[in-house]
């Protein structure tokens, strides 16, 4: 239970009864974290709801922790919504899910634009519902020259195809004499991603006790801070963000490096 919220310090009392106290060091906040939000269908599940009451749930949870992001100056939020797999889910809940977009936007995007936030778009999109890319479109629109938090969305994205997409556009620039074969570094590569000009994660989070990256931006997370909680993404609160946040400030980053 969170007891106090400001923007470096919270206190709370953890589910055993701890009073916890986080103090965040302002000079060292994580400059892109990538969320894996799951837990959402057992969260419903938990509740003898459908899943589709999970979702629902975890959209609202969205809101809160892009606030708690944008309160602690975190520069990109990225946001594993629906991935390439997902499609082999039923048609119902694959519809819900391309549905969220349009229903969080249609409500959020005026608070979004007066927040400074700039909506992006990382997933294959032809492959999306024109209701699914019409609601990022007019955001990113609306929001293009908003300069704070950076707020990702990885909608239809697969990490594996993202890379075989790069290494065909690549190939077809060698074939056509563009590029040589010698100059294809990381740069590059990072550069033909969908992530794109974006910095690579520094902290990557994954409710719900999987300890598994599933196909998520396994280029860009080779050298990010990893943080697994068994909290169900409905209940992931600004005070789980905090924890996450403070762990992250006492690891070593190394680089392979000593
Ligand atoms: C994984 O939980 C979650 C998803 C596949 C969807 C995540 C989407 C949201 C939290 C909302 C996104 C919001 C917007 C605005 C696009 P799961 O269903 O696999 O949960 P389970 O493992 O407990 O079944």
């Amino acid at each position: 239970m969170l007891e106090k919220f400001s923007k470096w310090k919270q206190v709370f009392t953890t589910t055993e009864g701890k009073t916890l106290e986080l103090n965040l060091d302002p000079t060292n906040i994580p400059k892109h974290v990538a969320i894996i939000m799951d837990g959402n269908g057992r969260w419903a599940a938990e509740r003898g709801l459908p899943r589709i009451a999970g979702h629902r749930e975890g959209v609202k949870n969205v809101n809160k922790i892009v606030r708690a992001s944008n309160a602690l100056n975190v520069e990109v939020l990225t946001l594993y919504a629906f991935s390439t797999e997902n499609w082999k889910r039923p048609k119902a809940e694959v519809d819900f899910l391309l549905k969220l977009p349009e229903r969080y936007l249609k409500t959020e995007l005026p608070t979004l634009i007066k927040e400074n936030v700039q909506v992006r778009l990382m997933g294959t999109k032809d492959q999306l519902p024109s209701y699914t890319l019409g609601a990022f479109e007019e955001a990113i629109e609306k929001t293009k020259n908003n300069t704070g938090l950076i707020l990702n969305f990885a909608m239809n994205y697969g990490s594996r195809f993202e890379m075989s997409q790069a290494m065909q556009a690549i190939a077809e620039k060698v074939k056509a004499g563009e590029l040589q074969p010698d100059e294809i570094n990381e740069d590059l590569i990072g550069a033909h991603l969908m992530s794109g000009q974006l910095r690579d994660p520094d902290l990557l989070i994954r409710t719900s006790g999987e300890i598994r990256l599933s196909n998520f931006m396994l280029w860009q997370l080779a050298y990010s801070e990893f943080w697994f909680t068994d909290v169900l993404w409905p209940n992931f609160s600004e005070a789980h963000f905090h924890e996450a946040i403070a762990t992250y400030q006492n690891r070593g980053r190394r680089y392979g490096g000593l």
